[in-house]
């Protein structure tokens, strides 16, 4: 029996079997759960053929994450497949988006409030509307993860992103303030830098690939999304029934470090 067995997970944001998203599809299909995942734009039509590389093909739906037509059809989409009086047991919020060209790689001083807004908008006030989204289908029990870098320092070239990950870490823990009564929990993963499409577009990323190798006393691959992918799963399972507006490292023991 795996430890998502009987469970309907949605994974928002798969693109490509880098994807964080993808590894914890397949974790999580491999722990038994009944996966669904989503993805917008132009970006579906690749999601739909990553799809058939899961162990289990899963629906694929379409979620702009700023669209409020798609946020308030979502229940309805969900029920089409899960059907009519479905739970959903777990939602992973694998979603950030911020121009690469304005805001990332060392433009902090000049990026432009529109695209801050936007990368704020897709990468934290998103984890309260997809929560939102998919709420009349959860109840207790239920769990939401998303994914971070840890907000809580500067680093190099992450920049704006990094703010919107700082919001995102605040949005995760009055989520769960807000959420708990009902039984819902939120967590968060701070993953260390992992060779996907969203990382490979920001300029001077290397730099922070280099700062882990040679400081996590675990070690770091950053081509392997499994260990971040587990721990999604272990939070999205009945493991962690007395933890919510958490924040789990998965870097290796790099944010324990001093030097
Ligand atoms: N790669 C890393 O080093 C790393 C480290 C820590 C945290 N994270 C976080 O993990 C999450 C997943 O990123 P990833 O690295 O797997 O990259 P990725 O590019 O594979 O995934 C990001 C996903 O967000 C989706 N997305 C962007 N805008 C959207 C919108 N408006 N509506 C719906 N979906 C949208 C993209 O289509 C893509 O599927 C992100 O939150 C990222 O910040 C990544």
């Amino acid at each position: 029996m795996g430890i998502l067995e009987g469970k309907n997970i949605l994974v928002a944001g798969v693109t490509m079997d880098s994807s964080i998203g993808f590894a914890a599809a397949r974790v999580a299909q491999e722990q038994g759960a009944n996966v669904l995942i989503s993805n917008f734009g132009r970006a579906l039509s690749i999601t739909r053929r990553i799809a058939k590389r899961l162990p289990t093909e899963p629906p694929v739906l379409e979620l702009d994450v700023t669209d409020d037509e798609h946020l308030a059809g979502l229940a309805d989409q969900l029920r089409e497949h899960l059907g009519e009086d479905a739970t959903l047991d777990g939602v992973v919020h694998s979603i950030a988006y911020g121009n690469p060209e304005t805001l990332l790689g060392g433009k902090f001083l000049t990026g432009p409030w529109d695209d801050v807004a936007q990368a704020v908008r897709v990468s934290a006030y998103s984890l309260k509307s997809l929560t939102e989204a998919c709420r009349p289908l959860m109840g207790r029990g239920s769990s939401v993860v998303g994914l971070t870098f840890d907000a809580t320092v500067a680093w190099p070239a992450y920049d704006w992103m990094g703010v919107a990950k700082a919001a995102l870490e605040s949005t995760s823990r009055y989520l769960a303030r807000d959420l708990g009564a009902e039984g819902i929990r939120v967590n968060l993963v701070s993953a260390g830098p992992l060779k996907t499409l969203a990382a490979k577009a920001i300029p001077g990323f290397e730099e922070l690939e280099s700062m882990w190798s040679s400081k996590s006393p675990l070690g770091w691959d950053n081509t392997d999304q499994e260990p971040t992918a587990k721990a999604i799963v272990a939070l999205l399972s009945d493991l962690f029934p007395a933890t919510t507006g958490e924040i789990v490292h998965v870097d290796g023991g790099f944010h324990a470090m001093g030097a």
